[in-house]
């Protein structure tokens, strides 16, 4: 078993998801945000997980943050990190101290699309087809070992909203699964291969 924390800044919908599954909420030692004011936080405490602000703006720089994240999910016993909806670039040493125990999820079919406008881009672009990605994270941004990725059509009419509402039902039942496996050691990764069972 692997406890995790869960890193979030927005609504939390994502962490919602994952709370809900009780073999993975009873993984999550600590939910933390760089917003004081995400939701995610809320969620976390009503479902009786410890929850905590980090701001970045009270840092020097993105290594000084990424060190007090680290130290924090460390102090928390967590030895795997879940992004879900966090809006932070992470430091390489960041990446280095959970080594292979970071996921992500993305709402683009990756390599397509990395960035925070991911929906934006894809409507921009006018792709047919965009998607989810669940993915390890390593020292670049929104780049990693795949371990799942789902289709999403764009439909006419889609907007960011519209759009983005439809990749994160997808997401909701994409992540639980995949941070269940994670969290039982079903998934992991050595090297850059993803191994599952
Ligand atoms: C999701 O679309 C996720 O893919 C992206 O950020 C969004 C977070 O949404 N990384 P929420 O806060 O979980 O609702």
């Amino acid at each position: 078993m692997i406890d995790i924390a869960v890193l979030a800044s927005g609504t939390g919908t994502n962490l919602a998801a994952l709370l809900a599954r009780p073999e993975v909420r009873d993984r999550i030692r600590l939910v933390l945000s760089d917003r004081p004011g995400a939701g995610a936080l809320d969620l976390a405490r009503g479902a009786g997980v410890d929850a905590k602000v980090i701001r970045f703006s009270d840092h020097p720089d993105r290594s000084s943050f990424s060190i007090a994240l680290a130290d924090a999910i460390e102090e928390a016993g967590a030895k795997g990190v879940v992004l879900a909806g966090f809006m932070r670039i992470l430091s390489p040493a960041f990446v280095a101290r959970f080594p292979g125990r970071i996921l992500n999820i993305h709402p683009s079919l990756l390599p397509a699309f990395p960035g925070a406008r991911a929906v934006e881009s894809a409507l921009e672009a006018g792709v047919a087809v965009t998607g989810v990605t669940v993915h390890f994270v390593d020292e670049e941004v929104d780049h990693g070992p795949i371990v799942v990725q789902e289709e999403v059509p764009v439909l006419s009419g889609d907007d960011p909203s519209t759009l983005h509402a439809r990749i994160k039902e997808v997401e909701h039942r994409v992540y639980p699964e995949i941070v269940s496996a994670f969290v039982s050691g079903r998934l992991r990764l050595e090297g850059e291969r993803v191994i599952w069972g």
